[in-house]
């Protein structure tokens, strides 16, 4: 009974927020008897700015159009959103030099309306590809020529609403070889180079990422993610910072400390930092579902320590904020309660965990 007035009166507010259509006397009331927002009685946002970062999720889509309580949380509670897939190469030029940017659009808008930051997600990647570029044959010199106008049409697109990009994303294999890719195999490793070049032309005001995952703490990758980085910027490539992914799980998951230490010789760089998909795997959890909740807040506080922890740290972005819609259950095949609100847009224990590191000096 409680959750379903909560959710009516969300939804009130929502409606209100985006100058929606309740009419003028529509549901006055109600919306004048909530003053706080769903969850905590500080939102989020508002705690991250205090300690001068960003706090966000990535974005769906399809629920955002079509799950009023959803944009509602998102809105309300995150002053930072990345698109999970629209800007990728797939969804934003689906046929050679036919750019769909609509969906997009519509994200960023919210953004806009919300006063959230955007991350631009992402220009370079060996995934999501459209099948005319996965199945076409080209020359070097006719996939630079695809690259580089893919990435000077987006960034430039974006120009006055997205300066933040991830331009490449996960070059590094789990070795820490840089991975195998069709842009990796037709152009040479020195696309990653020309990527953060291109994307500075179209936006010298860009912050340009790096994003890449399982190199948040220590240990090989993290070791050859830090000298890729090293190396261009010993180049002169005008990259800003390195995104930490930090999809991790009850069994497994860096700790404070070499986080920390990770965060800071890259910062020792000249670099930024971000945390920027973080969620955590609970489904090997052999503990009772009770548990396993206290686990993973317990991980989330230990993130967000980190974050706080290290000057260099903007922003700590979530892979989504409820596990109705996590990337999580889909790629295991697996049931799974990743993040920090559940299915009915409650917060769990993960939720009171940032809440309370965000409130920690
Ligand atoms: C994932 C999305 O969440 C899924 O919806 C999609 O099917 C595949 O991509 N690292 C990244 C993200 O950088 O872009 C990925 O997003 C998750 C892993």
């Amino acid at each position: 009974m409680k959750r379903t007035v909560c959710l009516c009166l969300s939804l009130v507010l929502f409606l209100a927020a985006c100058g929606g259509t309740t009419g003028p006397n529509a549901t006055r009331t109600e919306s004048r008897t909530v003053s706080t927002p769903p969850a905590g009685i500080t939102p989020l946002r508002d705690l991250a700015q205090k300690r001068a970062i960003f706090i966000g999720a990535a974005v769906d889509y399809d629920a955002l159009q079509n799950e009023p309580q959803y944009a509602y949380v998102l809105g309300s509670e995150f002053n930072i959103l990345t698109p999970e897939n629209m800007m990728k190469f797939d969804a934003t030029e689906p046929e050679p030099n036919v750019f769909n940017f609509v969906p997009a659009d519509a994200i960023v808008k919210f953004a806009q309306q919300h006063h959230m930051r955007v991350r631009g997600h992402t220009l370079v990647w060996y995934n999501a590809l459209p099948t005319w570029i996965t199945n076409g044959t080209f020359s070097r010199d006719q996939l630079i020529a695809i690259l580089k106008q893919h990435i000077m049409t987006e960034v430039s697109h974006y120009r006055s609403s997205v300066n933040i990009w991830d331009v490449v994303n996960e070059a590094v294999a789990d070795d820490g070889t840089l991975r195998q890719s069709i842009w990796e195999r037709v152009i040479g490793p020195n696309y990653i180079d020309m990527a953060f070049s291109w994307a500075h032309e179209a936006n010298p005001q860009a912050h340009l990422f790096y994003n890449d995952y399982a190199g948040e703490g220590l240990g090989t990758k993290s070791d050859a993610i830090y000298n890729l980085v090293k190396g261009m910027r010993q180049r002169g490539v005008p990259i800003y910072g390195v995104g930490l992914q930090m999809h991790v799980s009850t069994q497994y998951y860096p700790s404070t400390q070499d986080v920390i230490t990770n965060m800071q010789r890259l910062a020792a760089l000249g670099l930024k930092v971000q945390i920027t998909e973080m969620d955590v795997k609970t489904q090997d959890d052999p503990n009772p579902p009770a548990q396993r909740l206290q686990d993973e807040a317990q991980i989330y506080h230990a993130e967000m320590s980190a974050c706080l922890a290290v000057t260099a740290c903007e922003a700590f972005v979530m892979w989504g904020f409820t596990d109705a819609h996590s990337w999580i259950p889909i790629f295991t095949n697996h049931a799974d309660a990743p993040l920090p609100f559940d299915t009915n847009y409650q917060p769990k224990p993960a939720f009171f965990a940032l809440e309370q590191a965000l409130k920690e000096q």
